[in-house]
């Protein structure tokens, strides 16, 4: 498991540019599904089991791409300057470094530095160490993402990428598991999720599902300064009952809560006051999806050093097992 969460974390993705990420899924999942197609937008759309009576029709996504950078213009001087994809806070960019698709790495400096204030997200640069616009490796358009190297810290791991790439774990270890299910479990693998849940949307759409979960980080408040102290490390996944996209279906809520009982693990009610998941964008598909979330708590999120803790992975793996190995009532 340590080893495939390397993997996945290391594996460029930035929004629209997930094929890196997709391959090396399916390569690690195509002898453990029935079936699987890739869509439009480059969405993974799988197929496990086959609904029997009592089952159901249960999307169970998580997204594949990662925040990134993009190249609005390069200067004489060879420096690129960049905008977001995705929630790039300007805060967590100084003096980090970035890599691009053909492995070009710079590193991240802004212009007009005021003493004690954060620059705005256009005054950034990428310094690629080249001396010309002419020499400069990168052009517009062209996409990178935070350089942050995979560590392992005993009970916890650190990364790039937690989000959503420990959400694709879940999903993936949970496929490997589920044996004899009632339901046609459609394990998606999205694309777009940080640019506005846009895979999800398509996938939700195509996959037609009658229940909707999404596999996704949410922000560990236990360190210092943080005045919200409902999530924490170590606790079990946490199950969401609201977030900026949605409100989670109680009934669906309560299912999953009975699911870690039975399982004998822990689990956390989310409450975020913003942010979204790819369970917002399928709850509005079609006539409406009764959904929610499986998180796990992350701190550092949406910075090159995200990190989660090992005993609640783990956790989620056995909750989102049990959950779909079992009837709905
Ligand atoms: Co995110
Ligand atoms: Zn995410």
């Amino acid at each position: 498991m340590k080893e495939l969460l390397e993997k996945l974390t290391s594996a460029f993705g930035p929004s629209g540019y997930e094929s890196r990420v997709r391959d090396l899924i399916l390569e690690t999942i195509k002898n453990d599904i029935d079936e699987y197609r890739i869509d439009a937008l480059g969405n993974l759309i799988t197929r496990k089991g086959t609904r029997k009576a009592n089952g159901k029709r249960i999307m169970v996504s998580a997204h594949m791409d990662e925040i990134g950078l993009m190249v609005t213009h390069v200067d004489e001087q060879g420096f690129a300057y960049v905008t977001n994809l995705g929630g790039v806070r300007p805060l967590n960019l100084m003096s980090n470094r970035v890599v691009f698709a053909d492995g070009t790495e710079g590193m991240l400096c802004a212009r007009d530095m005021e003493p004690g204030k954060i620059p705005a997200l256009d005054q950034y640069f990428v310094d690629t160490g080249a001396s010309s616009r002419k020499s400069c490796k990168v052009k517009i358009g062209d996409p990178a993402v935070f350089v942050g190297r995979f560590v392992d810290m005993g009970d916890r791991r650190m990364s790039k990428t937690m989000d959503d790439r420990i959400g694709c774990l879940i999903a993936i270890e949970a496929l490997k598991a589920l044996k004899d299910s009632p339901h046609e479990v459609r394990f998606v693998f999205s694309v777009q999720e940080e640019v506005g849940l846009r895979g999800a949307k398509t996938s939700a759409y195509s996959v037609d599902p009658e229940i909707g979960i999404a596999l996704d980080v949410t922000l560990c408040n236990d360190t210092p300064g943080l005045t919200e102290r409902n999530l924490k490390f170590g606790a079990g996944p946490c199950i969401k009952a609201k977030d900026g996209s949605l409100v989670g279906t109680p009934w669906l809520n309560n299912a999953l809560y009975d699911a870690a009982e039975r399982a004998g693990i822990p689990y956390q009610v989310e409450v975020l006051r913003g942010a979204g998941t790819d369970a917002g964008a399928i709850s509005l598909t079609r006539s409406g999806v009764p959904s929610s979330v499986i998180s796990v708590a992350c701190r550092y999120v949406h910075t090159p050093s995200e990190m989660v803790d090992v005993s609640d992975v783990k956790q989620a793996i056995q909750l989102l097992v049990e959950f779909l190995s079992k009837e709905i009532k």
